[in-house]
């Protein structure tokens, strides 16, 4: 595991803003860890990265306890977290080769990845910019830089891409995912963008109110919280007894003259079965389709279902 946190807590006063969550990212995985504002999101990434120090349980980043081995967690991890305005009056070069030298990059190494990385993300143009000159999207950017400036195998990423716009957004996903598969690396992102959380992650965890109350694949989610994967068939003309014929093979949900939707756990091994049905019965299909589901939905029916559920224990205590 390149995180892994156990029973991961943060209390503030008596305040609990993070409650045993235990997380586990293989190498060259990329978890997206959603939740509404104030879930616990923030403080679990800064505790993974040495920034803040658990008041239970604890995580290993990179093979490095967090608590133990702050100095080794820093130097194979990179980190985004919130932007405060410290380093306003530096620039840009200045501000790179600090945290170059941070990470014990030598000169050259410093020089030439901090121009490469620039240029990726197009802010060559402001090299000499001081800090507090910057847009926010154009500080959102160098922090990225920042993370990625020692080549690190994992990266804990808090919302990369929230200041920025379509284009560089859409710059900053390629680089994770290229990163990903043609090196391997290994993140954590934090994201309120359900469809950019879609898109790059292979595992999801729902966090609310400092507790994980969902955590697997998009399609185990989707399973559990949704139901099974539903198909939609589609005929030229009045299908007649179909759907009735079709009982034995899968369940289905509803129809109309020309179309009908089923549910079936097995999609790959129903959808040629219920073709040949067709066929014998001398139905010509025109589509047969899955029902697109997104993790918008996903995630909108985990965080009713954690409602319902926590008014209920609500009650208990
Ligand atoms: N230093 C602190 N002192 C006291 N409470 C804190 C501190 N930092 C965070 N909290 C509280 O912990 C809870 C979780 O905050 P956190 O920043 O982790 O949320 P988040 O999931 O990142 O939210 P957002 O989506 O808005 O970024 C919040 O209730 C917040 O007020
Ligand atoms: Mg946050």
């Amino acid at each position: 595991m390149m995180i892994e946190a156990h029973e991961l807590t943060k209390t503030f006063d008596r305040f609990c803003a993070v409650d045993r969550v235990s997380l586990r990212v293989p190498a060259g995985n990329v978890l997206a860890l959603l939740g509404p504002n104030g879930a616990g999101k923030t403080t679990t990434v800064r505790m993974l990265t040495s920034i803040l120090s658990p008041t239970a349980g604890w995580a290993r980043v990179a093979g490095h306890d967090v608590v133990t081995e702050p100095e080794q967690v820093r130097l194979n991890v990179g980190v985004l977290t919130e932007q405060h305005g410290l380093y306003e009056r530096m620039k840009a070069v200045e501000y790179l080769d600090f945290f170059g030298r941070v990470y014990r990059l030598d000169a050259s190494e410093r020089k030439g990845r901090a121009l490469a990385l620039m240029e990726r993300f197009g802010l060559s143009f402001a090299l000499s910019k001081r800090l507090g000159e910057y847009s926010k999207g154009m500080k959102q950017k160098l922090a990225l830089v920042r993370a990625m400036l020692h080549n690190p195998p994992v990266l804990l990423l808090d919302e990369p891409t929230s200041a920025m716009d379509p284009v560089s957004a859409k710059q900053v996903r390629d680089c994770i995912v290229e990163l990903q598969r043609e090196e391997g690396r290994t993140f954590l992102i934090t994201t309120h963008n359900l469809t950019e959380a879609q898109q790059l992650a292979d595992h999801i965890a729902v966090i609310r109110s400092g507790r994980i109350v969902a955590n697997g694949t998009f399609d185990e989610l989707a399973r559990q919280f949704i139901g099974e994967p539903m198909m939609e068939l589609h005929t030229v003309a009045p299908m007649n007894g179909l759907g009735k014929d079709l009982g034995d093979l899968v369940t289905v949900e509803s129809q109309g003259e020309t179309w009908l939707r089923f549910s079936t756990p097995e999609p790959s091994r129903a959808n040629p079965a219920v073709l040949r049905r067709a066929a014998q019965m001398g139905v010509d299909v025109v589509t047969l389709a899955p029902v697109s589901r997104t993790l918008e939905d996903v995630y909108l029916q985990i965080v009713k279902e954690d409602e319902g559920s926590s008014g209920e224990s609500g009650q208990g205590e």
